[in-house]
């Protein structure tokens, strides 16, 4: 199954995807994941984004349309993934057709307030990628990953002002695939407010999954 996770910043995208995962036996391509790992290597590619992602702007459509086709040549996705936070313009969208036919995209639905308070209270394991939440899900050791023990750090675009400019950046540029997925018959929302457990029964019951 070819899945694609949309939704605002924060919507709980990376938190799902780490789950469904192993459930649907999808490999989780997370371009976020992949920029923030080229930043913290200092590659030739990390070194071009940082100042982009710090500031909560959008990494320009050819350099990150290139990145997922590449990485949807590899054996692994043949038949399954899942594309958190890809595509996220309509020239991405449209890019990706001509590499990969998706079957279906779920758009993680959640108002602003929800968004400010989840990002607010985020820890992004240096490591593993894992995130966790001050409140809602803290790590057992304060500092430390639960899964892989590495350190745990607040990504530089959860500052406010970050964050404001990713929603605008969102509603302007990626909220409009919403409508273009679901003139295809491709979209299915669900409500990602509710506790990450309920979100995913919900998520299995609307792809028909056990
Ligand atoms: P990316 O890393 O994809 O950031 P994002 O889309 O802004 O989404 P987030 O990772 O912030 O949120 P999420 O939905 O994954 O939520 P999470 O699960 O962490 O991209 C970063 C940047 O890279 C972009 O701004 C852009 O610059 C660049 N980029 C990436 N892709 C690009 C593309 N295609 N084109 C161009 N540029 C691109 O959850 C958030 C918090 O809430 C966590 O603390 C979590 O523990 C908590 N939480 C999650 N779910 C729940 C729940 N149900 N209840 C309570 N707490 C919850
Ligand atoms: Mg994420």
């Amino acid at each position: 199954m070819k899945l694609v996770f949309l939704g605002p910043p924060g919507a709980g995208k990376g938190t799902l995807a780490a789950k469904a995962t192993t459930l649907f036996n999808a490999p989780h391509i997370s371009t976020g994941n992949i920029f923030r790992e080229a930043i913290a290597a200092k590659s030739p590619l990390g070194v071009k984004v940082k100042a982009v992602i710090d500031a909560g702007k959008l990494v320009d459509d050819a350099v990150t349309i290139e990145l997922v086709r590449e990485r949807l040549a590899k054996d692994d996705v043949k038949t399954s993934y899942i594309l958190d936070g890809f595509p996220r313009t309509i020239a991405q969208a449209e890019a990706l057709t001509t590499f990969s036919r998706v079957d279906t995209v779920i758009n993680f639905d959640v108002p602003d307030s929800v968004v400010i308070e989840r990002l607010s209270g985020r820890l992004v394991c240096r490591k593993c990628g894992f995130n966790w939440h001050k409140s809602f899900n803290p790590p057992q050791k304060d500092n430390f990953c639960d899964e892989c023990g590495g350190d745990v750090y607040i990504r530089e675009d959860d500052k406010p002002e970050a964050v404001k400019k990713r929603l605008e950046v969102y509603r302007e540029q990626t909220a409009p695939l919403i409508e273009y997925y679901r003139s295809k018959g491709l979209l299915v929302d669900i409500d990602a407010r509710p506790q990450v457990d309920i979100i995913l029964e919900n998520l299995k019951k609307a792809l028909r999954r056990p």
